[in-house]
């Protein structure tokens, strides 16, 4: 029995203070609950909104992408500048130490290579071992158009209810066949259906022309992926666009870890995403500290 004499009587209700009922800040996801608004906090930063992504789980079906023969010394020194990992469970278990706090978005679908179709995809992660490794989100491609559109758009809707169930949001990853426009008709199409069918937030490509109709016809946050290795300006600019016209962050690969001064790179990217950087000035930042590191 707890020692009620030395109870003292609660006396500051603050009555004259309102309680606060705070809108959540990022696009779409108000009505979520508390466990997955807090993954999603983690993933973009709320004092932006917004988020770099480092993706590097591209072997999941490419096998060792050029830059990342070995993550543990190409992708380790970026991590300190990256709001977010985006990986396999493989990587994550092997290389990346669990003293690492980021928040991590696992690569949960897979089961083909560049060797065949690659719309052929399934759920490759249980929900149980996303929880065990304490991820932020799962990742699952969506071939809209592709030979295999309704299976992998089943893969996303099995993922997000799974994960709704745990309070863990699914990233639909826009993936886009040879043979497919990339415009933004199409990115309208392929967003449109991630989100109406409950995606948490999309990842896509920026396309030049009408990139801001995408991202207003979209309920969800949208990050860009950066696609085939440009040179950085330009890969800065893209970004810059992006940001400006409706996008959340980037999940940005191969324009990081394949630039010549990857740790440089990344934080030239954070200038634009959070600081609304132009890409000239974060192109000078790049030059700056690639000279500064001696890259
Ligand atoms: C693979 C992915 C990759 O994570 C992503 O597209 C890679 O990023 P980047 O295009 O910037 O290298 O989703 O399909």
């Amino acid at each position: 029995m707890p020692d009620v004499d030395g109870f003292k009587e609660a006396k500051k209700f603050h009555t004259d203070i309102p309680q606060k009922t705070e809108g959540f800040f990022l696009k779409g996801s108000n009505a979520y609950d508390w466990g997955l608004k807090n993954r999603l906090a983690r993933i973009f930063n709320p004092d932006t909104g917004r988020t770099v992504m480092l993706a590097f789980d591209h072997g999941y079906f490419q096998g060792p992408t050029t830059g990342l023969e070995r993550i543990d010394v190409s992708i380790l020194p970026l991590i300190p500048y990256a709001d977010t990992l985006m990986l396999t469970r493989g990587v994550l278990r092997t290389l990346i130490p669990p003293s690492v706090t980021k928040p991590i978005v696992v690569r949960a679908s897979g089961g083909t290579s560049i060797l065949k179709e690659l719309s052929n995809e399934e759920i490759a992660v249980d929900m149980e071992d996303a929880i065990r490794l304490n991820v932020c989100a799962v990742a699952v491609q969506v071939f809209i158009g592709g030979e295999y559109e309704k299976q992998s758009i089943i893969n996303m809707t099995r993922l997000v209810d799974m994960g709704t169930r745990y309070g863990i949001p699914t990233l639909a990853v826009t993936a886009v066949g040879k043979e497919m426009a990339r415009d933004a008709r199409y990115f309208r199409l392929a967003t449109r259906i991630c989100a109406e069918l409950g995606a948490h937030y999309i990842k896509t490509y920026y396309v030049d022309e009408g990139f801001e109709t995408v991202t207003a016809a979209c309920p969800v946050p949208i990050v860009i992926a950066g696609g085939k290795k440009i040179p950085e300006l330009d890969a800065l600019k893209m970004a810059y666009n992006a940001i400006q016209q409706g996008a959340s962050g980037v999940d940005m690969g191969r324009n990081i870890f394949q630039s010549e001064a990857p740790v440089a790179m990344i934080q030239a990217v954070r200038a634009v995403v959070h600081e609304n950087e132009t890409p000239e000035k974060a192109y000078e930042l790049y030059q700056t500290l690639k000279n500064e590191s001696g890259a």
